[in-house]
């Protein structure tokens, strides 16, 4: 590598505001740089490599598979091409690439065998985000990017869901809270992550309560 690691760092920052500029809301910029700054705070507390845990956080998003005909490969690519400009150390972008690629709820369902406590860390960062007030306001802004109802009582949430259930679901919102948002907290990896969850989650409980007592006309 030619240059020092906060010189990366800040060239890759600038280069994924660059890039997210007119990216839909729950991959923006801002969420990169929240889980950004999740990984920094998860990673004070554990033993990692600092300069991998926040290469990887900062490109996980770089291009999503949804918008490039489902092509799981180009976000850890496009990662992988933007370190080789720089002339990055390859065995620093193949942590970086293995890590991206680790990284979806749906890469989830086929059990990567790639492992490493920077994936841990950053996978911890990203699913944060993916919960609690942010989570909320992450999960209806999709819902009505896809034109998704907010609730329907007719139609219940399906636990265990398979991967094309999944990718092919067109169920309220407020399912998705039950098939993805509230099993987050139990899927952490690290003490920080865990301790951080725990209290989004019980804001998201809170948060249905409150909702079926309004849908009811209770409160
Ligand atoms: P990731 O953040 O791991 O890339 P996704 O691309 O699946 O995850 O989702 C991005 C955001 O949109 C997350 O906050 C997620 O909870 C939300 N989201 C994804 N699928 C749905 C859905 N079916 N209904 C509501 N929100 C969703
Ligand atoms: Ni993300």
């Amino acid at each position: 590598m030619n240059q020092p690691s906060a010189q990366l760092v800040a060239q890759t920052a600038a280069y994924v505001q660059q890039t997210l500029q007119h990216a839909e809301g729950g991959h923006d910029w801002w969420h990169t740089l929240r889980v950004w700054n999740n990984a920094k705070l998860i990673a004070s507390t554990e033993d990692a490599d600092l300069l991998i845990v926040e290469l990887a956080a900062l490109l996980h998003d770089i291009a999503d598979s949804k918008f490039h005909g489902g092509d799981e490969n180009i976000g850890p690519e496009t990662a992988a091409q933007f370190l080789q400009s720089l002339n990055v150390q390859e065995h620093i972008i193949y942590e970086v690439r293995q890590i991206i690629a680790c990284m979806s709820f749906k890469a989830g369902f086929d059990r990567p065998s790639y492992h490493s406590k920077e994936l841990e860390i950053v996978q911890d960062a990203d699913r944060l985000d993916a919960i609690g007030a942010i989570g909320i306001a992450r999960a209806f802004n999709y819902g009505g990017f896809k034109g998704r109802e907010i609730y329907n009582p007719e139609i219940p949430p399906i636990l265990d869901m398979t991967k094309e259930q999944y990718k092919n679901s067109t169920a309220p919102t407020i399912n998705h809270f039950y098939e993805k948002l509230l099993l987050l907290k139990d899927k952490m990896n690290t003490p920080t992550a865990r301790r951080l969850a725990e209290q989004r989650h019980t804001f998201m409980l809170n948060y249905l309560e409150q909702f079926y007592a309004e849908w009811e006309g209770k409160v």
